[in-house]
């Protein structure tokens, strides 16, 4: 939550942040979607309810905008507890992880965000920390120096990453429930924009939402930017009204196709296939050639072809599939295909 004690460890928000923030849903029945997760973590929390206990720590894995913030928030809701947000950059040196600990109540959460990206000696910390609620301190230097154990209260860390993969084992293994979020169907996105458009006071009938969601690729935040985007539109050359000839017009004019490929989808498809003949191509290279972060290309990019399935990935690199071709209307042939095995 966004009580003032929290929010120092939080970067400054930006403007569309802030709306994401009051779009946020409170509580679990408010969260749209994702129904095995919901599940799972409504057992979680009644049970930790009923033995008076802290929840057990928690990691939530998958691409941006789907939500892993936002469920952190309402654990905390749901568990009447506090929740103090911060990520893996930020907490530079183990002595800002244990200034962290020790100021926690028991059953508070810890969000860590992005916490693939926690340091080795951090997260050397946090073991014993996640572990036995202890933390260990050496006080003083050389030969003179021991070490102590903190008794700490008991909390939850709820973590989030895009990169599962960068999560090392042990610190896997210390967290008792690891959820995947995926991609969200039509409907569900659908119903996040009503209840958005409702929120945020933007008149829209039902054929303009479905064209934004149908845009939104699966994703919440980006159907809320959409949104967004469409109501200005809306207001500046139309009557305010967010119709599907209105969304149409204006998700066109911002070069988003009816599948929700951007401009960055296209340029990355465009030079696997223009520049390596439809690859096998490594992420690095992509990234190289049309100068954008490998990161941004592999947590944003990547993991929507491949649901497409205008992407694979093989141990040689990313293929673009005939889908693709296709769909950019690119001319696909066997002969020109590289043998791949
Ligand atoms: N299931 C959902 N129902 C309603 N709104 C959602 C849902 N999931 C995400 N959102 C909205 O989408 C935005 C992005 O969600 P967030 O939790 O920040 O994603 P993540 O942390 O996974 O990047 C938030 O503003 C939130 O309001
Ligand atoms: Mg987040």
């Amino acid at each position: 939550m966004s009580s003032p004690e929290n929010r120092p460890l939080d970067p400054e928000p930006k403007p569309d942040d802030r709306v994401d923030h009051a779009l946020r849903p409170k509580l679990l029945p408010d969260f749209i979607g994702q129904h095995q997760i919901k599940e799972n973590l409504s057992i979680l929390i009644e049970a930790a309810r009923k033995r008076g206990e802290a929840l057990d720590h928690v990691l939530f894995y998958g691409p941006p905008g789907l939500g892993k913030t936002t469920l952190a928030h309402i654990l905390a809701n749901e568990m009447g507890v506090n929740i103090k947000v911060t990520s893996g950059p930020a907490i530079e040196r183990a002595g800002d992880l244990a200034a962290i600990l020790t100021n926690l109540r028991a059953g508070d959460i810890l969000f860590i965000d992005e916490i693939h990206r926690l340091g080795r000696v951090v997260e050397e910390v946090l073991y014993p920390g996640m572990e036995d609620f202890s933390l260990d301190i050496v006080i003083g230097k050389g030969p003179s120096a021991r070490s102590i154990r903190l008794k700490l209260p008991r909390f939850t860390i709820v973590g989030a990453t895009t990169r599962l993969a960068l999560v090392t084992a042990p610190l896997r293994a210390r967290f008792g429930a690891v959820y995947r979020l995926d991609y969200y169907d039509l409907e569900a996105i659908q119903a996040i924009a009503t209840r958005a458009a409702r929120m945020l006071d933007v008149p829209a009938d039902e054929d303009g939402i479905k064209e934004i969601s149908r845009r939104a690729r699966g994703t919440p935040r980006v159907a809320l930017r959409l949104l967004r985007r469409v109501r200005d539109y809306a207001q500046v050359r139309a009557d305010g009204m967010v119709t599907r000839e209105v969304a149409s017009d204006a998700l066109n004019l911002l070069a988003i196709d009816p599948l929700g490929l951007d401009d960055m989808d296209r340029r990355v498809l465009k030079a696997i296939i223009e520049k390596y003949r439809g690859g096998p191509v490594g992420l690095n290279t992509i990234g190289a050639s049309i100068s954008e972060e490998p990161d941004t290309i592999m947590d944003v990019v990547e993991p929507y072809l491949l649901q497409l399935g205008f992407l694979d990935r093989t141990p040689q690199g990313r293929v673009a599939t005939q889908r693709a071709y296709e769909h950019l209307g690119f001319e696909y042939s066997e002969e020109s295909q590289p043998k791949l095995w």
